[in-house]
């Protein structure tokens, strides 16, 4: 089985070295458009093969995607990053620019591919991917709930001195600050987290949790890579082991929660097939005011492009 990444930066190596070291998949070809940086990355995850007891074979390629023929999984993560001071809606033109040529290339020579796409702004490049690759929307997964989520569950882990595994939540809307974590669908271990701090106290950790990303564009100077590339791999591994899980994450809605032609985050189960289901939740008032504020948010940021 042949997994695909697109773009060997710091999101695309850090994928390719996890999934590696998991040695679920046969091949991993590790594709970017800039000379030598695959085939180098490539290269060194390889030479660590023997010492983390892996057989993938990790395959750098400069732009050719022949190469990529018959994945079962493209993961797209090409692009520029923010910088400080930028918005993830800065990178709009340019990266659904670098999304169509990649897309075009990927679905020609794997038109049975699943795409986890990556690159900023994330529903607006998952929607870029959906216009352009013309299959059946199950297929395309935009990944930023995983991460949201991780981020939300860590800062509220370390607020309850609890462990994060232990920490479950849902994430509703676009991947910016318009995200929207659910305090209703967050529970400890089972118990609803208000047993153990108030919607006030709450609202503190998901605007931290909103700024998450720009707190380490700050600190680093490029985005971050660690989290979202352990999230990428979570979802690799639920569709293919089949593992239905749930897990929030962009797709494409045909109505469900009262939105169609957008792409936004929304729980869905992963299976072998992509998104095998989108489950739809009874949102009160409140969380259908905020989701559709998110809505708008992203449908304008479309119609600009
Ligand atoms: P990076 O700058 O380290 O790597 C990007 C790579 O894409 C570079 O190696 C570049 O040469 C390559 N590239 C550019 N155009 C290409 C093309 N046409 N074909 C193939 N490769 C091409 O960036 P990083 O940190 O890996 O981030 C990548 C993207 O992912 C950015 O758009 C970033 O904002 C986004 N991101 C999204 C997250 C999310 O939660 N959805 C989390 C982290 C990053
Ligand atoms: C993040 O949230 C850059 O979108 C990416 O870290």
């Amino acid at each position: 089985m042949k997994i695909t990444i697109v773009g060997a930066g710091n999101v695309g190596a850090s994928c390719a070295s996890l999934l590696a070291q998991k040695n679920i998949v046969e091949e991993i070809v590790l594709l970017d458009i800039k000379e030598k940086i695959s085939e180098g990355k490539s290269l060194d995850i390889s030479q660590m093969l023997s010492v983390i007891n892996s057989n993938t074979k990790v395959i750098g390629i400069t732009n050719d995607y022949l190469k990529s023929k018959n994945s079962e999984i493209i993961i797209v993560t090409c692009g520029i990053t923010r910088k400080p001071g930028m918005s993830r809606d800065d990178l709009v033109k340019i990266n659904a620019e670098i999304i169509r040529s990649v897309i075009k290339e990927s679905i020609f020579f794997s038109p049975k591919t699943k795409l986890i796409v990556v690159s900023n702004p994330l529903d607006i490049m998952t929607y870029v991917s959906y216009i352009t690759a013309k299959i059946d929307s199950s297929r395309i997964i935009g990944m930023a709930g995983i991460l949201d989520t991780a981020r939300y569950r860590f800062f509220l882990s370390k607020k309850l001195n609890i462990s994060p595994i232990d920490i479950q939540s849902l994430l509703l809307g676009g991947h910016g600050d318009t995200m929207v974590p659910l305090y209703r669908y967050t529970s400890v271990s089972g118990i609803p987290i208000k047993e153990f701090l108030s919607e006030e106290e709450n609202d503190v950790i998901i605007e931290k949790t909103k700024k998450g990303g720009e707190e380490i564009v700050n600190l680093l100077g490029t985005s971050a890579w660690m989290a979202p590339s352990a999230s990428v791999v979570q979802m690799v591994e639920g569709i293919l082991k089949d593992s239905k899980r749930i897990f929030s994450c962009s797709a494409f809605l045909k109505g469900e929660y009262g939105f169609k032609d957008i792409c936004l985050g929304v729980p869905v189960i992963l299976g072998k097939n992509g998104i095998e289901k989108i489950v739809e939740l009874q949102l009160n008032q409140e969380e259908n005011q905020i989701l559709k504020k998110s809505a708008n948010y992203v449908k304008n940021m479309i119609k600009k492009l």
